[in-house]
């Protein structure tokens, strides 16, 4: 090969290179995003959309409206509208519960327009507990004791929500953004449902959750259970056609219900 067309070929070989590792930056890889729903996936849904819930909040709500045990789902961030999301929602509503999983994005859920550090940015789970007071106070108005189901993002949402005096109990599906901290300061029975190839927070993050957890001296309740074989997402972003995955996230809604039906009075 002349030694001029060997180097275009190197470089060539080097923009391809660059090429492609500017393009890994700008869609950094986060398990957060593995598996986005397919929002044509949509199916007979028992519950509705309602607008203008206290505190602004558009809202998928499933389940008996008079019951006087509500669980509130927080999406991942994926938002409200995810189809499995809703079938689990449906399910929980079927044992019982007023189920609410509200748009805590106000209609700008991600998407890959973005990545994932800008966009939450604007889109803190801190802030979006703070900002859904107006809702569990309205709950609570209703009569209905509250409990709190995260994934992902919600995970964190989740325990923000159980440092407050406004919900029962909590469960965190694979979370994101959750500290050592955090455990340190929550204040009702929480269940951590973890997933052993998790890289958001993987398992040692959890164990560390747990040992956190164990040294309170005012002894709060505590679950943890770190799921084989699964990756971050595996609770509510599951490929349907498989049925590892579908049973594993069959097992940790189990789990969720388990824990709501003992501490959600
Ligand atoms: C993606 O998100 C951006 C900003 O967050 C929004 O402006 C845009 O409309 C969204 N795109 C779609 C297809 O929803
Ligand atoms: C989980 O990790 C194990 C061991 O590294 C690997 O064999 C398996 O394919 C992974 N599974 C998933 C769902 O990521
Ligand atoms: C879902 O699972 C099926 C059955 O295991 C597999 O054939 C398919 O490739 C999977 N789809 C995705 C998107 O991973």
């Amino acid at each position: 090969m002349p030694s001029a067309m060997m180097g275009s070929t190197a470089l060539l070989f080097l923009i391809v290179t660059v090429h492609v590792a500017a393009a890994a930056t700008v869609h950094e890889h986060s398990q957060c995003l593995d598996n986005p729903p397919d929002l044509l996936q949509r199916g007979v849904e028992a519950g509705k959309v309602e607008d203008n819930l206290p505190g602004g909040f558009r809202a998928y709500v499933t389940g008996p409206p008079s019951s006087k045990r509500a669980v509130v789902l927080a999406s991942d961030v994926y938002g409200f509208e995810a189809p499995l999301l809703r079938k689990i929602a449906d399910k929980v509503g079927a044992t019982g519960y007023y189920v609410v999983v509200p748009d805590f994005f106000h209609g700008d859920p991600y998407n890959d327009s973005k990545k994932l550090s800008e966009w939450i940015k604007t889109h803190s789970p801190v802030t979006a507990a703070q900002d859904a007071k107006p809702l569990f106070d309205y709950l609570r108005r209703e009569g209905k004791s509250v409990g709190v189901g995260g994934y992902c993002w919600g995970g964190k949402f989740a325990a923000e929500m159980a440092k407050t005096d406004d919900i029962k109990v909590v469960v965190l599906s694979h979370p994101a953004y959750v500290t050592v901290n955090d455990m340190k300061e929550v204040k009702w029975p929480i269940e951590i449902l973890g997933a052993q190839n998790d890289t958001i927070t993987p398992p040692e993050q959890v164990r560390q959750f747990e040992q956190a957890l164990s040294e309170r001296k005012d002894k709060i309740e505590y679950f943890i259970k770190i799921f084989p074989r699964v990756a971050h997402g595996f609770a509510c972003r599951y490929n349907t056609s498989d049925p590892f995955a579908v049973k594993n996230a069959e097992q940790a809604l189990a789990y969720m219900l388990d824990w709501f039906h003992k501490y959600l009075k």
